[in-house]
């Protein structure tokens, strides 16, 4: 959990190479249905385009269809799933059907003023998906990726307007979803003004500490 920009992408990544688990982000997902131009895709642009959350109930029957799969027997990370209340007890009700439950909730924070700095800064290169920052960790070379050279790209949602009301709907429909997990007594923060590398260490012992509570 956390807002947009808060580095949920940075640190599903490298959980999922600590772990060896599949990463299911739903942000990631409905850009590549827009990319492909299905029905679904062209609804969903309108949504990511405006700042405002794509419906519950096509969101919770994309995460559905993963965590049905193999690939989710073992375990799995969702990044931006739950965020909203109603996709909450969704998942509870998909895993429950399965005999499962979610064990861990890290909740990742940043102010406001530094969702801004971040998501206005950052360029993604077309092909791979790689971000990079104008100041924060720039390309060597203006618009071109380092990695393969691909054009360099600002996320629709990433226009000044677009991030504002991305914040705002984070406010009215997910901070629901982190007071529902604090009642559970499963939610655990991290200051996300950390380093990468220090806000990753911390979510590590976190979940050392989650995986011990379920244990004994
Ligand atoms: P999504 O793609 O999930 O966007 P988001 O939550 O707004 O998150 P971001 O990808 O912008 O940021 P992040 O927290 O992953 O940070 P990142 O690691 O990239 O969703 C997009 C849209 O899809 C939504 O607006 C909605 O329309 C729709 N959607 C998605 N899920 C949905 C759902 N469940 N229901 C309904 N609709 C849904 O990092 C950001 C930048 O900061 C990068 O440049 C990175 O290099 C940098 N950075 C990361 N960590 C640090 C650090 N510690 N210090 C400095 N810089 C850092």
């Amino acid at each position: 959990m956390g807002p947009p920009g808060a580095g949920k992408g940075t640190q599903a990544h490298r959980l999922e190479q600590d772990f060896d688990l599949s990463n299911f982000a739903t942000g990631g997902m409905l850009r590549e249905e827009v990319k492909n131009g299905s029905e679904f895709g062209k609804l969903a642009k309108e949504c990511l385009d405006r700042g405002d959350l794509v419906p519950d109930d096509l969101v919770t029957e994309m995460i559905r269809m993963r965590l049905t799969k193999p690939e989710s027997t073992d375990g799995f990370i969702l990044d931006g799933f739950p965020r909203t209340v109603v996709q909450a007890d969704a998942l509870n009700e998909i895993l429950a059907d399965q005999g499962r439950a979610i064990t861990a909730v890290i909740d990742i924070e940043v102010p406001d003023e530094e969702v801004i700095r971040r998501l206005t800064g950052r360029r993604v290169c077309v092909k791979s998906g790689h971000s990079f920052h104008t100041e924060m960790d720039p390309p060597k070379h203006e618009d071109r990726c380092d990695l393969d050279g691909s054009r360099l790209v600002t996320r629709e949602d990433d226009r000044i307007e677009t991030v504002r009301r991305r914040l705002k709907t984070y406010r009215e429909k997910t901070q629901p979803v982190i007071s529902y997990y604090e009642d559970l007594g499963m939610l655990r923060k991290v200051d996300g003004l950390q380093e990468p590398e220090t806000v990753h260490a911390h979510v590590r012992a976190l979940i050392a500490t989650m995986r011990y509570e379920e244990a004994v």
